[in-house]
């Protein structure tokens, strides 16, 4: 079942590292992120077989299809890896049943904050519990409901982010909550900054964009040659027209899907504005919109009309490269950080 060797952190990196490798049950403490339509059985045990870690997107799958993407996981990897459940998604619910009934070792809740009852069902299950935390009062309250670590995603990220950058996320939960394992995201591409966040506190690192051009990652060529020649400052996030309709930023590369995305706010807040849709239709058309979308881009290669969700690392990366490579690269560049911070401190 395990064709991959599991790439080690070098033995400076292995204390520092310790913390977060615990938790994940994982060689090296880096997760790649759930990412919908991405995010599958093949890219998920590839991550965990080469001793990182992967997230299984459960995305709005139909419950039986993420079932068997599941058992999938199961049958490609006999590592840990996560199931990452959207709490707004329509299957959130039999998402999270499933996850709880396969005894998926780690559960992420992503989109909005999950009920305390949610956390306790999956904590019961085994499982360990990842939630999102963008504030330090969101990070107290998951803290409280049991989460055994917290991921803290800053605005840089690809896909629907928060308001508030990575550097400030740090300031206000990383050093505010050292007594929970806690996963940074948003805008890694490096292992120096690996390195950098964990030294600063930090149980691991998380990355979503880089792994997007890992040679196992199913997305779309076309996507994928599309983040190759994109600059950081392409990557932009959506604005929110009126507060009549809160929605969620995403941040992707700049194309049609972006300019229709504003047109599309515009003709709902038409809609809301004569009875035609309430509030949570109008929201739900907005989600279905970009679900719909990143398939467009992300599977079929659709990269002009469909969403381009990225980071604005994406400006850092270059090349299509396995999996193993990557990986090395970033432990080798890692283990070059702490040498240096080392020497720096003798003096
Ligand atoms: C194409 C794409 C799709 C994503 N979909 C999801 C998702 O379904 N669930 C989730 O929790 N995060 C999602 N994310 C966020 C990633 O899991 C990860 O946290 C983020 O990419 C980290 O920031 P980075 O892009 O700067 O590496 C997505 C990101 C991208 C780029």
């Amino acid at each position: 079942m395990n064709e991959y060797k599991p790439v080690h952190p070098t033995q400076r990196l292995e204390a520092i590292w310790k913390r977060g490798t615990e938790f994940l049950g994982s060689d090296l403490p880096i997760m790649c992120g759930a990412m919908t339509w991405i995010s599958d059985p093949q890219l998920v045990s590839v991550m965990s077989n080469h001793g990182a870690f992967g997230a299984l997107a459960a995305g709005n799958m139909p419950p039986e299809m993420f079932a068997e993407a599941v058992d999938r996981t199961f049958e490609m990897t006999d590592r840990p890896f996560a199931g990452n459940v959207i709490t707004i998604a329509p299957n959130y619910l039999d998402h999270l049943d499933i996850l709880c009934e396969k005894k998926v070792s780690h559960i992420i809740f992503a989109g909005s904050l999950p009920r305390g009852s949610e956390v306790k069902k999956a904590k019961e299950s085994g499982a360990k519990v990842l939630c999102f935390a963008s504030t330090a009062s969101i990070a107290k309250r998951m803290i409280s409901y049991g989460a055994d670590g917290l991921i803290l995603e800053g605005s840089e990220a690809g896909g629907h982010i928060g308001h508030v950058s990575t550097i400030v996320l740090l300031q206000e939960i990383l050093f505010q909550f050292p007594e929970i394992p806690i996963f940074v995201a948003g805008g890694i591409a490096s292992g120096k900054m690996i390195a950098h966040l964990t030294l600063m506190g930090a149980a691991g690192a998380q990355m979503g964009t880089r792994f997007v051009l890992a040679q196992e990652c199913g997305a779309h060529e076309k996507f994928k040659e599309v983040f190759i020649k994109a600059r950081a400052r392409e990557a932009i996030s959506t604005p929110q027209y009126s507060a009549k309709l809160p929605v969620v930023s995403v941040r992707a590369l700049n194309n049609h899907a972006m300019t229709h995305f504003g047109e599309l706010q515009l003709d709902l807040l038409e809609k809301l504005r004569v009875g035609e849709l309430n509030r949570t239709d109008a929201q739900f058309k907005v989600e279905e919109y970009w679900v719909g979308s990143l398939r467009n881009a992300a599977v079929d290669g659709d990269v002009e009309h469909g969403s381009l969700m990225a980071g604005q690392s994406v400006g850092m990366l270059q090349q299509v490269q396995p999996l193993r490579t990557i990986l090395e690269e970033l432990v080798a560049d890692a283990d070059q950080a702490v040498a240096e911070v080392r020497a720096r401190l003798a003096g």
